[in-house]
């Protein structure tokens, strides 16, 4: 049996960060927004897999080619084979790190069933680059093999094991517009009526989502986690207006509120960016900002002609390495 699940990118189209928590992480008040840049996921369980190298440590016949991944547990078996293909795979970590990989390990271990998957992904959305590439591939992971094994488990037992894997994760799973909060794990729907045009400039090179955050704490003058002191960050909150704005799909107002705490700190660590940011304004997008933690930076436009446009300004602007039209929420 095969199943295959296409998985979208996420944009953040507000991100307040909080100060430092004890545990390293930052509390968040964000608008996830999943657009239509995809991961295509691939599980099966086919002959191919019964016959992978059970061993830990197995040998990767080629860059990020076909992987045997050994067993994790001596009391659940899992064979867990890893493909990988498309425009962004270069970069993408072929062993049992994977996010996608950890994520077919941590289902079958809460399931209480052998972890038996080969899993293929296309990667089409950047690695490192603030559209949670990674955790769209996690996320399709949990989908495809609850239906491979025939788990049926709701969306809401698939998060909780989502958010054991990453912050975006759970966010991944359900797709299209959410308030999230914590550390951005718990997630509120948010109704979109109308379609949004987006256009995600992708830059060259990656961006570590916990470097930009030590950046953001360093230029906010916040001591480390386990200084645990009293500090001058407000807690994170959300715009109400922001929230109504993309409800009723008022691009204008959507574009003039966007907003990313982090993007400061994604500028100092690339100051490149700011050309981006620059040529995306100047091709009279409603609104710019990094995406995430960077590197890609996500425009607003009117429309979908206007986002063609947006698209060939900044691919002549020569400050992105690549720019691309999408919609959302999907
Ligand atoms: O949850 P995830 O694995 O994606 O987080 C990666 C890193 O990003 C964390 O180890 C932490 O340093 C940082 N992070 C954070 N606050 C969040 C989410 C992530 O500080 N809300």
């Amino acid at each position: 049996m095969q199943v295959t699940v296409r998985v979208p990118a996420k944009i953040n189209i507000a991100l307040r960060v909080g100060p430092p928590r004890a545990d390293g992480f930052h509390d968040l008040a964000t608008l996830f927004h999943a657009v239509s840049m995809y991961d295509e996921l691939t599980v099966c369980d086919d002959d191919s897999v019964r016959q992978a190298d059970g061993d830990a440590g197995a040998s990767l016949r080629g860059a990020n080619g076909y992987q045997a991944l050994g067993a994790s547990s001596p009391a659940i078996p899992h064979e867990v084979t890893l493909e990988l293909e498309g425009p962004y795979s270069s970069g993408v970590p072929a062993d049992g790190s994977n996010l996608a990989v950890r994520a077919v390990r941590a289902l079958a271990e809460e399931a209480g069933v052998p972890g038996r998957a080969a899993l293929r992904v296309r990667k089409g959305i950047p690695v490192a680059g603030g559209l949670a590439g990674g955790s769209a591939d996690a996320a399709g992971a949990l989908l495809a093999c609850n239906t491979l094994w025939g788990l049926g488990w709701p969306v809401e037992r698939l998060s909780q094991v989502a958010a054991a894997l990453g912050s975006d994760v759970p966010f991944s799973v359900v797709g299209g517009t959410a308030l999230g909060t914590g550390r951005g794990e718990r997630l509120e729907p948010v109704r979109a009526e109308r379609e949004l045009h987006w256009v995600l400039a992708v830059a060259d090179g990656e961006l570590s989502t916990p470097a930009v955050y030590r950046r953001l704490d360093e230029l906010r003058g916040q001591p480390g986690p386990s200084a645990r002191s009293s500090s001058a960050v407000e807690p994170p909150a959300m715009d109400p207006r922001l929230v109504a704005a993309v409800e009723r799909g008022d691009a204008q107002a959507v574009g003039s509120l966007m907003v990313n705490d982090m993007q400061a700190a994604a500028l100092d660590l690339r100051p490149g960016l700011s050309e981006t940011l620059a040529a995306g304004r100047d091709a009279g997008a409603l609104g710019g900002i990094v995406s995430g933690s960077g590197p890609t930076c996500v425009f607003l436009a009117r429309n979908g002609t206007h986002a063609a446009a947006v698209v060939q300004a900044l691919t002549a602007s020569g400050t992105c390495r690549t720019a691309q039209a999408v919609v959302g929420p999907v």
